[in-house]
């Protein structure tokens, strides 16, 4: 092992203690309770896992949150009438709809309905034509919780050649879109590798930084990367193992023995990027519940 862990799950900790010392100092003082709730719909196991762990940071920062659960067969009209409801309730300042969602509803719609100064998932078509642009907005949490994990280990992006593999709506372009705007945090070149892409090694070998965000258990090997680059694995995939308990482990897209013995730094999975995205989500029901009440915080 040659490579720095990147420990998200400590720096996310840090995170969290900083909101929690927020929401006593600015919120509480006010009588005023950010709020969050989660909308699940259907029985993806891992998707219920990502909610509950969700809730439960709420609960340690002082967030109240609430999580709605409906059935696989909910109507698109129904999840939306719901979506409206919550767009005006004073309980709840941030509004998340975890995906993927079952194939007969629309995420598109689904993301269009949430106002926008609800979206803490930075999914709604304003917050990401805001982040197109580099002005402020509602940012998703993966790609921020990425980019505040790499400044932390004062990691600097500007100039960097940094190749992102994937290009989901959720975690690829957003990222991509983010590293290159003109912010002291990124400023990065920036190259987006895809299914269609034929050489995905043609544009890793020389990158200083790889994100392997494309879903592809273990898919990164060591010969894709060069020494001492960064390497961030964004993975969170279920391979088959009768030799645990459940029957199953948790893998990332990144072959992490080999790679963390040719990288400079690496991403644990899990305990890298996964609290990260978490703490950027408590991060965006603060800024949400501070721009509604007027408050002006520091996160
Ligand atoms: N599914 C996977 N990641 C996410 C996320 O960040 N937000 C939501 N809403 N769903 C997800």
């Amino acid at each position: 092992m040659k490579a720095v862990l990147l420990d998200g799950k400590s720096v996310a900790s840090k995170i969290r203690n900083r909101l929690k010392q927020i929401v006593e100092k600015e919120f509480k003082s006010k009588d005023i309770k950010p709020g969050l709730v989660a909308i699940l719909v259907g029985n993806n196991p891992a998707s219920k896992i990502y909610v509950g762990s969700k809730v439960k940071a709420c609960e340690e920062v002082g967030i109240f949150s609430e999580v709605i659960e409906l059935p696989e067969n909910t109507s698109e009209n129904e999840l939306i009438n719901l979506i409206k409801e919550l767009n005006v309730n004073p309980k709840f300042h941030g509004i998340l709809v975890q995906q993927p969602l079952p194939s007969h509803i629309s995420t598109e719609m689904v993301n269009e309905n949430i106002d926008f100064r609800k979206d803490v998932d930075g999914f709604h078509p304003y917050n990401l034509g805001k982040l197109l642009l580099g002005e402020e907005g509602l940012k998703p949490c993966t790609p921020l919780g990425i980019i505040k994990l790499l400044t932390e280990y004062e990691i600097n992006l500007n100039g960097k050649d940094v190749v992102v593999i994937g290009r989901s709506n959720i975690v690829g372009k957003p990222l991509a879109v983010m590293l290159m705007q003109k912010w002291n945090e990124t400023n990065s070149t920036v190259t987006v590798c895809h299914s269609s892409t034929r050489d995905i090694k043609k544009f890793t070998a020389s990158a200083d930084v790889v994100i392997a965000a494309m879903g592809k258990p273990e898919f990164l090997s060591s010969d894709f990367i060069k020494d001492g680059a960064i390497v961030i694995d964004v993975g969170i995939n279920r391979i088959e193992d009768d030799k645990t308990a459940k029957g199953y482990r948790i893998v990332g897209d990144v072959k992490f023995d080999e790679i963390s013995s040719k990288a400079s730094y690496v991403t644990p999975v899990p305990g890298g990027v996964g609290p990260m995205t978490i703490a950027m989500l408590l991060q965006n029901t603060i800024i949400a519940c501070s721009k509604f009440y007027g408050i002006n915080i520091n996160v």
